[in-house]
């Protein structure tokens, strides 16, 4: 946001009025809403501009190989959300990961940062007060109910059928309600389509805690699934629905795992699918339903599970202490089988991720005695060597999945085929921010342009 604070206070009363949002000139705290709207009109024209200086200029070679690779860093998506480094990591709004553990306000008594502060970061560029993110912890809660007729979805899911899928199930069923899908029925004019995704986008996260706490306690049992309390933050309620609410540190995990987790830049699967089916203007239940069954997939969220699946074998296989060399034979039958080590590896990055060595050190704090820490911490001495001499993977050093497991495993969260979920509710973050600002700035559909083999050889058999 390239603009200063006397512009946007001397614009306030007229962009807040343009939203339809009230100017106050209480002591009241600014809501997210209302710091939006001034944000706006500011950021509207900083596109402008930049597309009237450059729009025609071009922006970097397209080679054939990433037509037929998976458009691996293919240039061809704006989002200023979080912006992805392949040595250094993620960068939210310009900020390391530990710039916001240290930037963002806490919970009373707590030393991660709270994920309210994250999305306020994320959606606006600044870093709210202590008063704000309360404030957004209070409008989450109040937003939390689900209608009963999700509720009686998910009841009726069988318990085999996969987490995941009973909450991609679930989210979709929220568009039933969507204040974005009523509004454009109505006729509501472009210029106001964030005003409704934003309100979307808010029930969509608040809504969240509830559906992953029935699908939990539907699959795992654990008895009735107790009352949102709106004295309390988002991350503990969560940790409450799904029964570790009297546990202050798994507390403190949720809220930095869920703040890890919120948003890797705008190219990954979810965060892409998110942007690309809401450019449909489908609202936000049904393009973030859409980005969880991206989420769904081994080499994306569910890696966390198979991490879990993964070490639980090796475990079973050669013990709960195993000696390196044991280890080593492990990893490479994994491979010699034809299946990744998961984990490790990354489309983008090319050094350890920076959400892992957060995980690690959360770890360190709390849990440095637990033999599943110490075994995620042994293999990551050996595998990178192993993957290296294999000479398949371009990035040996491990991802953010190869961690967050083993510390929900320490707290009693055992269930690997839920661990996916928990990202789901995380990454819900990122993709609400990137659909309002998509909203705000008019991004068009996505329309990129498919060639067959045939028409390849012939361009360049033309050329020749
Ligand atoms: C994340 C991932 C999908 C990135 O894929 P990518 O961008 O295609 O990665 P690369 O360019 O390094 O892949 C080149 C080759 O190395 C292999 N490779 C990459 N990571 C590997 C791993 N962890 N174990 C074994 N082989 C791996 C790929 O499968 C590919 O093999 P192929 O040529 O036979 O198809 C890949 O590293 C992976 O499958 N990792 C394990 C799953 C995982 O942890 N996913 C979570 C990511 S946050």
């Amino acid at each position: 946001m390239s603009f200063t604070r006397a512009l946007l206070n001397s614009s306030r009363p007229s962009a807040l009025r343009a939203a339809g949002l009230r100017f106050s000139s209480t002591a009241r705290p600014v809501t997210l809403k209302e710091r939006l709207a001034e944000l706006i009109p500011a950021e509207i024209e900083n596109v402008k501009a930049t597309r009237a200086e450059h729009g025609k200029k071009a922006f970097g070679p397209v080679l054939v190989d990433q037509l037929y690779g998976g458009m691996r860093g293919l240039p061809a998506l704006i989002w200023d959300g979080s912006v992805l480094d392949a040595e250094e990591g993620i960068r939210f709004r310009g900020k390391t990961i530990p710039d916001i553990q240290k930037a963002l306000p806490k919970a009373p008594g707590g030393q991660e940062p709270l994920p309210e502060g994250l999305f306020w970061l994320l959606v606006t560029g600044e870093i709210p007060t202590q008063e704000q993110v309360a404030e957004l912890s209070k409008d989450w809660a109040a937003r939390a109910a689900i209608p009963e007729f999700v509720e009686e979805i998910l009841d009726r899911c069988p318990p085999t059928l996969h987490p995941m899928s009973q909450f991609s199930l679930a989210v979709t069923a929220l568009n039933h309600n969507s204040a974005f899908a009523k509004a454009y029925q109505e006729g509501i004019s472009k210029k106001e389509y964030w005003g409704p995704t934003f309100e979307d986008s808010m029930d969509l996260i608040a809504k969240l805690p509830n559906i992953a706490g029935r699908i939990y306690r539907n699959v795992y049992g654990g008895g009735k699934l107790p009352a949102i309390d709106a004295t309390k933050d988002y991350s503990w309620n969560l940790a409450n629905l799904l029964g570790f609410g009297e546990n202050p540190a798994f507390v403190e995990l949720l809220r930095l795992y869920i703040t890890i987790h919120s948003d890797h830049e705008g190219g990954n699967v979810s965060a892409h699918t998110g942007k690309l089916v809401g450019s449909a203007l489908s609202d936000p239940f049904l393009a973030y339903g859409a980005a969880l069954n991206g989420l769904a997939g081994p080499l994306h969220g569910l890696a966390n599970q198979e991490v879990l699946v993964w070490l639980r074998k090796m475990q079973s296989k050669i013990g709960e202490e195993p000696t390196d060399e044991a280890v080593k034979e492990y990893i490479w039958s994994t491979l010699k089988g034809g299946q990744v080590v998961p984990g490790y590896g990354h489309a983008v990055l090319r050094k350890t991720d920076p959400r892992y060595t957060a995980q690690r050190e959360f770890a360190l704090k709390h849990l440095p005695e637990d033999k599943m820490f110490k075994l995620v911490g042994q293999i990551y001495n050996l595998v990178p060597d192993i993957l290296l001499e294999a000479g398949k993977a371009k990035n040996p050093w491990p991802n953010v999945d190869a961690h967050s497991g083993a510390l929900l495993t320490h707290y009693g969260l055992t269930q690997m085929q839920y661990y996916t979920v928990l990202f789901g509710v995380s990454r819900a973050f990122g993709v609400a921010a990137q659909l309002i600002w998509d909203r705000a700035l008019g991004a068009p559909l996505e329309r990129p342009k498919s060639y067959s083999t045939s028409a390849i050889q012939k361009i360049f058999k033309d050329k020749s």
